[in-house]
């Protein structure tokens, strides 16, 4: 029987206005669950919900909501095979990925439990004598998080963790095409002892989804929104939350560059090359975008970089492949505009372009009814080509060449994008120099641009996100605001700046 799923506020039920069909990328014919769309009505109520659900969460004592948080890690890690298998056949990710993505989220459960314990304020010295001077650590109140679906449990965990964990309510917007997987992390979370409305999961679609955040935000029960997805809705949504004088996380896409210096080990240039291009079949925010190689390694770096994807092994997510379908129609019909990007100056390599089919085999995988894409390598690469300056979620990955190394870096920011980036190179001074001259939020050194630990910190810049980090403690300051409290135990009023005991130096002093 098929999965049916609507959106749950203050643990009940919501009605559903639509409803969306989430199949499985891998075989288009099998249903993976009917989803109920809620309207913008439904969602601004959640908001309402969650602001008051919160003020009882924010009264727990953070080592308490800590255990909360251990518990949900226990919980995933128990039943880590079934949901990884759900996001397998949901989204088409290759089941040794789906399974790390599920780690993901013990890892930051792990990291977050302890954090319980911890979530320091400061004392700090106070300029006149008998007052101290404190910082804490404040819940900001209701967080809307908004994802996507490629990684439909392990990215959301970013934000959810430790928005719980620092005394907030959620209401969390998943996209539909991976609905199945995030109700089923939904559950986790709930079972682990959340009080109803602390955490509330809500499916819309797009256009409902921002009209009831901005009467949310409209009507003061959104206090951060937290959005994972491309560029053009991430800056509505940081438009809207500045209207409102509230901030937003937004984690968005990628250009993600790849240097290949002189000096580099060539083969293993190629091993990050294939897992970050064509890994997760290229669907990742942190994917590979262009590699840059330098002109004395280029042609045999493409001749190595083609034969290896030559060799990957494309097809059913369940068995041991390099990548399976695309995530969703949509994803395939935005990746097949832009194959129409590649121009008669490109060299494509291997060689077969679009969709696998019978008529356009990969080998003898004829694609199985699924929404499978050929790996492309398009070599030669121009600045001003939309290959090089835009992204392309999918599989396909552009090759240019450079001279200088300082050539290499300016063509490294050029797309304006600053996610992930990378170097290949034996030489410290390179690697160091690029961290200096990148504008990405994250530098890899002798490995691929996507696969960041789940405890650093994570974010971009320019058309990557707004300088906002996710995971480790520096996602704390998205979740928590400062409070500043002095207290004066001199029993009279001491003026700051002017009630203040002034030592006088000799400035005439000399040796
Ligand atoms: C994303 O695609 O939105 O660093 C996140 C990585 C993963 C996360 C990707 N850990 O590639």
């Amino acid at each position: 029987m098929t999965r049916q799923i609507v959106s749950v506020v203050g643990g009940k039920d919501a009605s559903s206005a639509a409803t969306y069909r989430s199949v499985n990328p891998a075989r288009t014919g099998e249903v993976v669950a009917d989803v109920g769309l809620a309207d913008a009505d439904t969602f601004a109520a959640a908001c309402r919900t969650a602001k008051e659900a919160q003020r009882e969460w924010a009264k727990v004592p953070p080592p308490v909501r800590g255990r909360v948080i251990a518990s949900i890690g226990r919980l995933v890690e128990a039943n880590a095979e079934s949901l990884a298998r759900l996001v397998t056949e949901e989204i088409g990710k290759p089941y040794a990925e789906a399974l790390g993505e599920v780690r993901e989220i013990v890892d930051t459960c792990d990291f977050f439990l302890g954090e319980g314990r911890r979530l320091y304020g400061q004392t700090v010295p106070s300029e006149m004598p008998d007052k101290n001077l404190f910082t804490f650590r404040t819940p900001v109140g209701v967080a809307a998080v908004i994802t996507a679906g490629n990684f439909p449990v392990a990215v959301p965990s970013w934000y959810l963790v430790p928005a719980l964990l620092c005394g907030n309510a959620v209401v969390w917007k998943p996209a539909e095409y991976a609905a199945a997987s995030a109700y089923a992390m939904y559950r986790l979370f709930v079972a682990a002892g959340l009080p109803d409305g602390v955490l509330n999961i809500v499916f819309a679609e797009g256009a409902q989804t921002f009209e009831g955040l901005e009467r949310a935000l409209g009507e003061g029960t959104v206090h951060k929104v937290g959005f994972t997805g491309s560029s053009e809705v991430g800056r509505r949504i940081g438009e809207l939350t500045g209207r409102h004088l509230q901030s937003a996380c937004l984690e968005l896409g990628g250009k993600n560059p790849m240097v290949v210096m002189p000096d580099a080990d060539l083969d293993l240039a190629v091993e990050g090359a294939l897992f970050a291009g064509f890994g997760t079949a290229g669907q990742r925010c942190t994917s590979l975008g262009t590699v840059i190689a330098h002109e004395s390694v280029h042609e045999e770096f493409v001749e190595r970089f083609a034969r290896a994807v030559r060799e990957a092994r494309i097809g059913d997510p369940t068995q041991d492949v390099l990548a399976g379908p695309l995530l969703d129609q949509r994803f395939a019909d935005r990746y097949e505009e832009y194959l129409t990007w590649i121009q008669p100056h490109h060299r494509v390599v291997p060689g077969s372009v679009g969709r696998i089919s019978r008529d356009n085999p990969r080998g003898d995988f004829t694609g199985d009814d699924g929404l499978y894409y050929h790996p492309v390598v398009v070599d030669g690469v121009r600045p001003t080509d939309r290959l090089f300056l835009e992204e392309t979620f999918g599989p396909i990955v552009g090759v240019t060449g450079f001279q200088t190394f300082d050539e290499a870096v300016e063509l490294a920011n050029l797309p304006g994008y600053g996610l992930s980036s990378s170097i290949y190179t034996t030489d410290p001074k390179h690697a160091f120099r690029f961290r200096e001259g990148v504008s990405a939020g994250m530098v890899s050194v002798n490995n691929s641009t996507s696969g960041a630990e789940a405890h650093l910190p994570f974010g971009g810049n320019g058309k990557s996100g707004n300088g906002s980090r996710q995971s480790g403690m520096w996602v704390l300051d998205q979740f928590t605001r400062w409070q500043a409290m002095n207290w004066d135990h001199s029993g009279r009023l001491q003026k700051a700046q002017m009630d203040v005991v002034d030592i006088t130096p000799d400035m005439d002093f000399r040796l």
